[in-house]
């Protein structure tokens, strides 16, 4: 809680507001930030599903750091969060993120992502307002989204850069595109200091076991089959996630206003070598009589299942100097290792509706 006073001047001008901040990304987010930053964190987050505050009880006591559990949506809240805490930024990770619940279910990705998104706009738009002339300038709005947005490569077309037209094929890429568009509109239109970044898929600490790579490894380790769609083959372009949290902060502090700018991890693979890597680390790493790699199972693919995604990365590289520091050999063993070594975050995410979930998923 912050109190009035000639203290408070200095937190006010220091407030980053993060959405999202309990899910996976956001939760790396904020721990990286508050090691490296002066910054005071508010974290607003529905706790979805996907939200897990277990992720922050490191930080959960920091008087730097402020949970408030809420809906970007929730336009009162969200009024009231920024002329209480004035931030100089909101990084904007809040959003349901799983194409194969976008496939069941897209309502949801439509409320939160474009719905939500448009109202922490109008919000963010009508704060920024009011502010003095320097802190209007100094202000940024970071949307966090996808390279699913444009759509899918053939294996020899070269990689995504900014400039690719915008081809959504999954309800959650239609509602990320729709998102960004809206973000543009609001730089276009108003003059709101908004940046957006475009990234590949992420892997490491805290993610839910919807995704493939800690669904294949908790699989791996209790013996259950590992589900690869299709015939494995869909290339992604891995991005571990502290070195996707570095490129943030960068664009954070350095972006050019109304950019987009493409976060890659420069790695692409096969969601098949995926599998078989991970089978051999648990292989190694918790030693049984067969190994993992006979569990892999073919199953039915994916609806309008993307091919391959790959980014071009030369923007951030030449503009602000980032470029991954992760191996995926270093970085999935070390992801694995994690996930070994944290049963109980495993336990504490994994509710009833989550079985509920896998069960209706992978039912056919
Ligand atoms: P996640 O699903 O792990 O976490 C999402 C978080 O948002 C959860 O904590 C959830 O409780 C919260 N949330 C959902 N709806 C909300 C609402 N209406 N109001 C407030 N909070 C809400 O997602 P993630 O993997 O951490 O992804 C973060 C962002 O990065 C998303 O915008 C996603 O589209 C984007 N992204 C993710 C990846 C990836 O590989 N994970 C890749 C590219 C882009
Ligand atoms: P996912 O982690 O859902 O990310 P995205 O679809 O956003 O790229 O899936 C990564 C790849 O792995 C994708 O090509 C789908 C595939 N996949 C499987 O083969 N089996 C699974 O059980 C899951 C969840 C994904």
């Amino acid at each position: 809680m912050i109190t009035i006073g000639a203290a408070s001047h200095h937190y006010m001008r220091d407030t980053i507001v993060v959405t999202g901040g309990a899910g996976f990304i956001g939760s790396n987010f904020i721990l990286q930030l508050m090691k490296a930053d002066t910054a005071f964190v508010v974290n607003l987050d529905k706790l979805t599903y996907a939200g897990n505050l277990a992720s922050l009880a490191e930080i959960a006591g920091h008087p730097k750091y402020h949970f408030v559990r809420g809906d970007i949506a929730d336009r009162n809240l969200v009024s009231h969060l920024l002329r209480k805490h004035q931030p100089r930024a909101i990084v904007h990770f809040a959003a349901e993120s799983h194409v194969d619940r976008s496939i069941h279910a897209p309502g949801d990705f439509i409320q939160t992502n474009i719905v939500g998104t448009f109202a922490l706009l109008e919000e963010a738009r009508s704060y920024w307002r009011e502010l003095t002339d320097g802190d209007r300038s100094r202000f940024r709005f970071l949307h966090v989204s996808t390279d699913e947005v444009y759509g899918s490569l053939g294996p020899d077309d070269p990689p995504f850069t900014e400039a690719t037209s915008y081809a959504p094929n999954s309800p959650y890429a239609a509602s990320k595109a729709s998102s960004d568009h809206l973000v543009r509109a609001y730089f276009h239109t108003y003059g709101l200091p908004a940046i957006t970044t475009n990234c590949s898929n992420n892997y490491g600490r805290f993610q839910f076991p919807e995704k493939l790579i800690p669904l294949m490894i908790l699989n791996a380790l209790a013996g259950k089959a590992l589900p690869v769609y299709g015939d494995g083959c869909n290339v992604r372009d891995w991005l571990y996630v502290e070195d996707h949290c570095e490129a943030v902060a960068a664009v954070l502090a350095r972006g050019r206003v109304g950019e987009t700018y493409n976060i890659g991890g420069r790695n692409e693979k096969p969601n098949l070598e995926i599998v078989e890597t991970i089978c051999d680390l648990v292989d190694e790493m918790v030693p049984s009589s067969a190994g993992r790699r006979r569990l892999i199972t073919f199953v039915k693919d994916r609806p309008g299942h993307d091919r391959r995604y790959a980014m071009n990365t030369n923007k951030i590289k030449v503009e602000l100097g980032w470029a991954p520091r992760e191996t995926f050999e270093t970085g999935i063993r070390k992801t694995t290792q994690w996930y070994l070594d944290n049963a109980a975050w495993v336990r504490d995410v994994t509710s009833g509706a989550y079985r509920q979930w896998i069960e209706t998923h992978y039912s056919v």
